[in-house]
């Protein structure tokens, strides 16, 4: 069914409407002038705050605002009716006390050392997307480059067969994009990739390895194995954590390297600004908005929320703030100053992190190596994914000499 198109973003905002997955940063300018809290009666309701501050403020307090649900869609939280204290997605979906116990989890296989020795088979799977397309000059950053890397890497971490990519993928869009579909529909697109990774745990049980899902099925809290929907939980997590995230980070670094000519030729004449470039292109385009949930009827900055409403939290809103960035929306790749909340801010900030800034540092020192000038293709579309994961889905490029 056709929505109808936002008329005031104050008032009315939908982050599923084309013009704000366009482009949503003219909206967040001009809302930070005039609320600087939006709200919407879709969605059964919603707020979205868009200065650091009160990004910040939401993100930090767990006593009024709860991290139940952190996708924004059409169905009332009971509809889902996600276990307590764990959530549907442990340690994204749990509150305190409980978020630190899943969390403390979850740390030993995402340490750095755990990740550095991963830099060398994303160094290799790299190179041999790019040695695929052979001498071809019509490239498409995103879906022969950046959709790959994540998912190759989630697979090697987690214990998942490489080759079922396509089904991971279709999860995530299901969970990311699908959020308008009625819940039942929804519900019903979950069926198999709920039925895959059952039956991934159950392999593992029979055969246990050196992954994360035997990691999981060993770990114990006081002594306890953990619940069977605790793993199930933990590994969808993973699998939509670890892979629309990084491919839109690599695929807005790329897009942006296509229209900026000057910051290409200079990242491929200083190569030393690599890491800069990266936390610049993570805070410029930051991919995750994630939501929370009223838990009761309190006043937040004079907005009067009511329980069950929704939050948007915008980390890419809150990293264009020009109160805490100078220049905000300028793309400065030598950037010194960068303290920016694209893994988020408060106890739930990004646990793959390191992860994501090694496969965005690989990803993009290979891609430059190979093809130092490139430009969009003119005769192409550029089309970019809906909803709270944005990044090129489409990225038509024309390798130039
Ligand atoms: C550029 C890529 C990425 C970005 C921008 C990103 C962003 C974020 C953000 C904003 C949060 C906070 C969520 C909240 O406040 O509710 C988060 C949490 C999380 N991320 Fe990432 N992420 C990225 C890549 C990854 C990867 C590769 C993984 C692992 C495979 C991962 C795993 C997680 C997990 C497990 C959490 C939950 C932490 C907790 O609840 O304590 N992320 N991420």
């Amino acid at each position: 069914m056709e929505k109808a198109p936002v008329t005031d973003f104050a008032t009315d905002f939908d982050h599923t409407d084309p013009t704000w997955v366009a482009d949503p940063y003219p909206i967040f300018a001009d809302l930070r002038e005039r609320c600087p809290i939006a709200h919407t009666n879709r969605y059964g309701g919603a707020w979205l705050p868009v200065t650091h501050k009160d990004v910040a403020a939401v993100a930090n307090d767990t006593e009024h605002f709860t991290s139940r649900m952190i996708i924004v869609g059409n169905g009332r939280p009971d509809d889902y009716a996600p276990p307590r204290p764990i959530g549907v997605a442990p340690p994204i979906s749990s509150d305190p006390p409980f978020h630190q116990i899943a969390r403390r989890l979850m740390l030993p296989p995402f340490a750095p050392r755990k990740i550095e020795a991963l830099q060398g088979y994303t160094e290799e799977l790299c190179a041999s997307l790019l040695d695929a397309l052979g001498d071809r000059t019509d490239v498409d950053g995103a879906i022969d480059y950046a959709q790959h890397i994540p998912v190759a890497l989630i697979a090697k971490m987690v214990g998942l067969p490489p080759e079922d990519g396509d089904l991971f993928r279709g999860f995530v869009h299901t969970i990311l994009e699908g959020v308008d579909l009625p819940v039942e529909e929804r519900q019903v697109a979950f069926e198999p990739i709920e039925a895959y990774i059952i039956a991934l745990i159950e392999d593992h049980v029979a055969n246990p390895r050196d992954d994360l899902v035997t990691y999981l099925l060993d770990a114990e809290i006081e002594g306890n194995k953990l619940l069977p929907e605790h793993i199930f939980g933990t590994i969808a997590l993973l699998i939509v954590a670890g892979i629309d995230t990084t491919w839109s980070a690599i695929g807005a670094s790329i897009w942006h390297l296509a229209t900026h000519p000057e910051d290409r030729a200079r990242l491929v004449a200083e190569p030393e600004l690599l890491d800069t470039a990266v936390e610049e292109f993570l805070r410029a385009y930051a991919p995750v908005t994630m939501a929370r949930l009223v838990i009761d009827d309190f006043e937040f900055e004079g907005c009067p929320m009511k329980r069950d409403d929704w939050l948007l939290l915008s980390f890419p809103a809150a990293n264009r703030d020009p109160e805490v960035f100078e220049r905000a929306d300028e793309v400065l790749i030598d950037r010194q100053v960068n303290r920016h909340a694209a893994f988020g801010l408060g106890i739930h900030r990004c646990l793959g992190s390191n992860l994501a800034r090694m496969e965005l540092r690989v990803a993009l020192q290979a891609w430059l190596d190979r093809y130092p000038n490139f430009e969009l293709d003119p005769t192409g579309e550029v089309t970019w994914s809906q909803g709270q994961v944005r990044g090129p889905r489409q990225l038509p490029l024309r390798i130039v000499g």
